[in-house]
Parts: structure tokens; sequence; C-alpha cells
């Protein structure tokens, strides 16, 4: 299983890296770590799992976050208590098909299981995407998200291109956001 110990941090080269597209069929070693990435944020998300083996608690993990600089991320966005979760998948190859004009960003900011400090300030990302990916199967789907999932995804892909959260912070003013951004608590 992967634990925090796996997880490559910031400063690490691999974290900068444009990764690789996939191509399928997809390797038994790239099923295995599609399968890892998921098991990791179910673990994390899991109070006495995360507390035993001291996981910080995460809604995505990117393949270069240990350090496989491919295209691929699982994604487990969990949904209301006791419901199934509101989007739970391994995407392969994802890309942003459009995007809204409308930007969103978290009231709290991000962060970031390769970041082992607080970047205060609002990370603003397009409130609507529509998002194109492929199943481990090589199959693939379309998908339109808002809000907090959309975030998130956009969060993960920027992983795949080298870049992390806090590159999006206004420097001079952390919590400025362009005019019309939706804060989302
Ligand atoms: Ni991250």
């Amino acid at each position: 299983m992967i634990t925090m110990d796996d997880i490559i941090r910031e400063g690490h080269p691999t974290l900068r890296k444009r990764a690789e597209k996939v191509t399928f069929p997809l390797s038994d070693e790239k099923q295995k770590l599609a399968a890892q990435l998921m098991e990791f944020l179910e673990n994390s998300q899991d109070e006495e799992i995360a507390k035993k083996y001291k996981l910080r608690a995460g809604v995505g993990l990117a393949a270069p976050q240990v350090n496989q600089s491919i295209r691929m991320t699982a994604v487990l966005v969990p949904g209301p208590e006791g419901e199934k979760p509101e989007f739970k998948h391994v995407l392969v190859n994802p890309t942003i098909i459009s995007e809204s004009v409308q930007k969103a960003a978290l009231a709290e900011g991000e962060g970031c299981l390769s970041v082992d400090r607080e970047v205060p300030g609002y990370v603003p990302r397009a409130n609507r995407i529509k998002l194109r990916w492929y199943d481990l199967e090589g199959n693939e789907h379309i998908d339109r998200l808002k809000g907090y999932p959309a975030i998130v995804v956009q969060h993960e892909i920027d992983h795949l291109n080298g870049i992390l959260f806090f590159d999006h912070i206004n420097k001079d003013n952390p919590f400025e956001a362009p005019e019309g951004t939706l804060i989302l608590e």
C-alpha cells in the first residue's frame, strides 16, 4: 500500500515535470499503480486506517506524486455522509476540453499531499469544466463538473503538468481573486 513515505514532496524535480501520456492496453504495473492510488485515497479517508498508518486525508493523488511521471490520477470526492462518492475515478490522460469563464476558489485555500506546509490564499480555477478522460480499459468518458469536484480535478491535472496549487496564488495579495470569482465555503 502507498503511505506518506511513498509520496514525494515539493522540491522533488518529478513534481515539476510534464508527465508522459499513457498508452493502452495498460501494463500490469500501471494497473496496479491505479489501484494503489485509489486505495490510498480510500484509506486516507477512513479515520481508523488513516490514524493507524499516519495518512493525511486526500481527495486526489496523481501518479507523479509517487514519482511515476505518467498522466494518471485518482480522484475520490466523498458524497454526503453515508451516500456514494460524488466523483470516484482513476483518470487516465485527462484533458479539459472546455471551461467556464466564471472562476471559483475554495474559501479555505487548497492543500496538497506533496506540500507539508499551509500556503494561504485563493487558488482561482474554472468553476465548470468539461473533462475528457480514459478509464483503465481505455474507454473514453466525457464529464461535466462544477464547483468542488471541478476544482479537485483541476488541481490533479496540474500535477500532470508540473504545476503546484500555490503557483496560482496572487503573490502580492493572496486573498485577491479575479473579479467575479465564486468563493466556495
Ligand atoms: Ni496535490
